[in-house]
């Protein structure tokens, strides 16, 4: 899968980069860029932003700089392109990210991903060159870098040969293997501490025991019952 992530800050995602499971899934192929909105801009003094019509407060990300970007990059009408990739920008009251959707992307073969950031994007670029609007939560934070790195983490760690062969994505919080319930409790040594007993089950190697065990925890914690 090729991610392409427009931002003002790529050098925001070096530490993102370093991590083993991006570097594994680079390693098996996937590609993931950035643009630099500034190193494509049309106006003067590495101009991105300017002040909001109406008024107030913060800065709106120029309709004109993003599409000289996306042209470059893609070397099209940026109305187009989102037909051929889905084009996701990252706005707070956009559609909310979760394992269903993180799977229908991580199916995909090429992303755009557009970072905002002040007080965020021109209507015009949601409206013209966004397939969709993503967000991770209804909270604002400064800029779209960390929810793109939590998107393009999300996606990449379910692409084949990401994580370790001990590691898997299938059986995890809010996957279909658990009924979209979050995951079942693990324990690890010591087996007893402070009192506190790891589950019986869990020590017996019974593994049909210990498979139905961990179904009906995850079954538990999805009626909301998991924690106090
Ligand atoms: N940009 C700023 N806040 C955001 C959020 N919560 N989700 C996605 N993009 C954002």
């Amino acid at each position: 899968m090729e991610l392409d992530v427009f931002t003002l800050f790529p050098e925001a995602f070096e530490w993102f980069e370093s991590q083993r499971h991006v570097r594994n899934a680079l390693a098996e192929g996937h590609r993931l860029g950035y643009v630099n909105y500034r190193d494509y801009t049309p106006l003067t003094g590495g101009q991105v932003d300017d002040t909001p019509f109406g008024g107030g407060a913060g800065m709106v990300l120029r309709v004109d700089v993003v599409e000289a970007a996306l042209r470059a990059r893609y070397g099209a009408d940026p109305t187009d392109v989102r037909r051929e990739r889905r084009v996701l920008a990252l706005t707070p009251g956009g559609r909310m990210l979760d394992d269903a959707l993180v799977d229908e992307l991580a199916a995909e073969p090429a992303l755009t991903l557009l970072c905002g950031r002040y007080e965020g994007f021109d209507e015009r670029i949601l409206e013209h060159f966004a397939s969709d609007r993503l967000s991770i939560g209804k909270y604002v934070l400064a800029g779209g870098e960390l929810p793109a790195m939590v998107v393009c983490d999300a996606i990449l760690r379910k692409q084949p040969g990401a994580l370790g062969h001990e590691e898997s994505a299938l059986e995890e919080s809010f996957s279909q293997a658990l009924d979209g319930a979050p995951e079942y409790p693990h324990y690890t040594r010591p087996a007893e501490y402070r009192g506190w007993d790891v589950p019986e089950v869990l020590l017996s190697g019974h593994h049909a025991k210990i498979r139905e065990w961990r179904l009906e925890q995850a079954r538990e914690r999805g009626a909301g019952n998991s924690l106090p």
